[in-house]
């Protein structure tokens, strides 16, 4: 069998290559002990209204459903002082960038691959936090699911990926530190990489990744 190699790399932004608790992170004197319980809750009260949404056939965009979950967390965690509110959107807004992504895409981008992001973010939080990172040049395309209105892991929001660049699904390396979205890449004929720097327990097993990774700086070793 001849091996397709990949013509593009699209990467996941929120997980992969921000870092989703830098927010917390430069508030942490503040937030006090609960910090890391609190940045927990907000990420996955984030992700579970994207999903319920989407099951439902509604769709409210991922900046609202990020203030929404902040609130949420805030009411559960009520350690953690209210006046930390803007200043918590006003950090996710510009979240870090993982220390080793620009350098992994932009030896991506050297060898000849074209890279891309595909995100459940809007459009203005995607071109804020690339803005941020000094990361725009890099970037071929910056898609958002909002194009379709339906979340990850829906296969309309990979298809933006194929319809965009015009290739098929097993020319394009995925690449998520998010276990499930990996699933959704695989389900939707992908070639996934787990980004796995927490040495999370594997799951969904049905949809493997092609390979897991410890950092996004191991991509390089992968053929473009
Ligand atoms: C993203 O789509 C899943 O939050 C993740 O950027």
């Amino acid at each position: 069998m001849i091996e397709v190699k990949p013509r593009v790399f699209v990467f996941d932004a929120y997980g992969t290559l921000f870092d989703v608790h830098a927010a917390i992170a430069r508030h942490r004197a503040v937030a006090g002990a609960d910090a890391d319980r609190f940045s927990e809750i907000w990420r996955i009260k984030q992700l579970e209204y994207s999903w319920v949404l989407t099951l439902a056939g509604q769709y409210v965009d991922f900046w609202s459903l990020t203030e929404r979950a902040l609130d949420y967390a805030l009411a559960r965690v009520p350690s953690v002082d209210r006046a930390l509110r803007p200043k918590l959107l006003d950090a996710y807004r510009e979240l870090d960038a993982f220390p080793d992504a620009r350098l992994a895409v932009e030896s991506l981008k050297a060898r000849g691959a074209r890279a891309a992001i595909l995100s459940n973010g809007s459009p203005a939080m995607l071109d804020a936090a690339v803005a941020a990172a000094h990361m725009a040049e890099l970037f071929d395309a910056v898609l958002s699911v909002d194009a379709v209105r339906m979340y990850k892991p829906r296969p309309e929001v990979y298809a933006l990926v194929t319809s965009r660049f015009q290739i098929t699904p097993q020319e394009v390396a995925f690449v998520s530190s998010n276990r499930w979205d990996v699933m959704g890449a695989a389900a939707f004929g992908f070639r996934p990489f787990w980004i796995n720097r927490a040495k999370m327990p594997d799951e969904y097993f049905e949809h493997a990744p092609l390979q897991v990774l410890s950092e996004l700086s191991a991509l390089t070793s992968i053929g473009a």
